[in-house]
C-alpha cells in the first residue's frame, strides 16, 4: 500500500522528524563525495499547472542525483485542461511513472491524482497548502535553531498575508509542539478552518497559537521570522497597489524588526521575495538571513520525499550506514 504526501497533517510527528533526519543523512552522504543510485530506473512525472523555479528544479535534480528520472509536464504542454480530464490525466500517468508530483491551481486537484493514479502523489503546492515547502523549511530550522533549545521551545513568526505558506508554517510548527504567530492585519489572517487545526494541534502537542497585530507583542523573543509575497498569488486578489497600501510598511521584514526580536533570530522566506516590499535587501543579505539554505532544503527535502515514497529509505539508510 503507498502513502501521498498531500498534506503533512496526515503523518505523525515522529514521521515528520524522521523523514528530516533522512533528509540530513542523504545530505550528508553526496556532500562527502559518494553516490547514491536507488531511484534507478523509476521516473518521476511532474505536473505543473504553474510555474515555479525551487520545486521544479529541486525535484527533478533530486531524481537525477538519486539515479531516476523526472518528466516535466508543463502547462499546455500534456493534454490535461484540453480534451483530457484529470481523472484520465491521473490514471493514464499512474501507468507510465512510479510516482507523481503535481502544483496545481486548485487543491481539489490534488487530492483527486492522490485518489485515483495508483502510485505515490506528492503536493508541490495548492491554493490551500506547500507540505514540500515545509518539510524543507523543517530542515533548514534544525539546522538553524540555537543549540540550548528544543523545537518544541522555538517561537516562529510569519509576518503579512495568510498565504498557503503561512498556513502550512503553522500547521507544521504547531503539529511539532512549538510557538507560531502570524502578525497581519484583519482580512488577511488565518482563516477559521486552519486557526481550528493550529489549536487543536496545541492542545495535543503542548505549543501555542497566536494571530496579532501588534508588532511588540509579535517579534518578543522570537527564533525565527518567516515572510511571503503581499500580491501575485492568487487570480481573484486585490491589486498589487490596493495590497500595497495594507501591508507596507507595517508588515516589511527591515533591520528594524530584526533588532527587536531574538539576538540570535533567524530570518526565512520561502522564495521568491520581491526585495524592498516584504523585505529589505539590508535583511536578505544580513547575517540574519537563511534564505538560500532554506532553499536549498528543498533540495535536501525531495530526496527524503522520494526515497521514502520509492520505499527505498531501509536500503538507503544501510548504504549510508555502510552496511550494504
Ligand atoms: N518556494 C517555492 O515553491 O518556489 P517556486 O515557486 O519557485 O517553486
Amino acid at each position: 500500500m503507498y502513502r501521498n504526501f498531500v498534506d503533512t497533517q496526515d503523518f505523525t510527528k515522529e514521521e515528520l522528524l524522521d523523514m528530516k533526519d533522512l533528509g540530513i543523512k542523504i545530505k550528508k552522504y553526496l556532500k562527502d563525495g559518494n553516490y547514491l543510485d536507488v531511484l534507478h530506473h523509476k521516473t518521476l512525472g511532474m505536473i505543473f499547472e504553474q510555474k515555479s523555479t525551487r520545486t521544479r528544479v529541486s525535484f527533478e535534480t533530486a531524481m537525477e542525483q538519486l539515479g531516476g528520472h523526472a518528466q516535466y509536464l508543463a502547462p499546455g504542454q500534456i493534454q490535461l485542461g484540453a480534451h483530457e480530464s484529470l481523472y484520465d490525466t491521473a490514471k493514464v500517468l499512474g501507468r507510465l511513472t512510479d510516482i507523481l508530483m503535481a502544483r496545481v491551481i486548485e487543491h481539489n486537484s490534488i487530492v483527486t491524482l492522490a485518489k485515483y493514479a495508483g502510485v505515490p502523489v506528492i503536493n508541490g503546492m495548492s491554493d490551500y497548502n506547500h507540505p514540500t515547502q515545509e518539510l524543507g523549511d523543517l530542515i533548514t530550522i534544525f539546522e538553524h535553531m540555537p543549540k540550548d533549545k528544543r523545537f518544541e521551545d522555538l517561537k516562529i513568526v510569519f509576518f503579512g498575508d495568510a498565504t498557503q505558506v503561512c498556513a502550512s508554517l503553522g500547521m507544521l510548527v504547531t503539529h511539532l509542539g512549538g510557538h507560531f504567530v502570524q502578525f497581519g492585519p484583519k482580512g488577511f489572517q488565518l482563516n477559521e478552518h486552519f486557526q481550528e487545526i493550529c489549536r487543536k494541534n496545541c492542545e495535543k502537542y503542548g505549543g501555542t497559537f497566536l494571530i496579532t497585530e501588534n508588532l511588540d507583542e509579535a517579534i518578543k523573543d522570537a527564533d525565527f521570522i518567516y515572510t511571503d509575497v503581499w500580491y501575485g498569488l492568487y487570480e481573484s486578489e486585490l491589486s498589487e497597489e490596493e495590497r500595497m497600501k495594507i501591508f507596507y510598511p507595517k508588515y516589511q521584514v527591515n533591520m528594524d524588526v530584526i533588532k527587536k526580536a531574538s539576538p540570535n533570530v533567524k530570518f526565512m522566506h520561502c522564495l521568491p521575495a520581491t526585495r524592498g516590499e516584504e523585505v529589505t535587501d539590508e535583511v536578505m543579505d544580513s547575517e540574519y538571513s537563511v534564505v538560500f539554505d532554506e532553499a536549498e532544503n528543498r533540495l535536501t527535502a525531495m530526496r527524503a520525499l522520494l526515497v521514502y515514497f520509492m520505499g527505498k529509505e531501509k536500503e538507503t539508510l544501510e548504504i549510508i550506514e555502510g552496511r550494504n
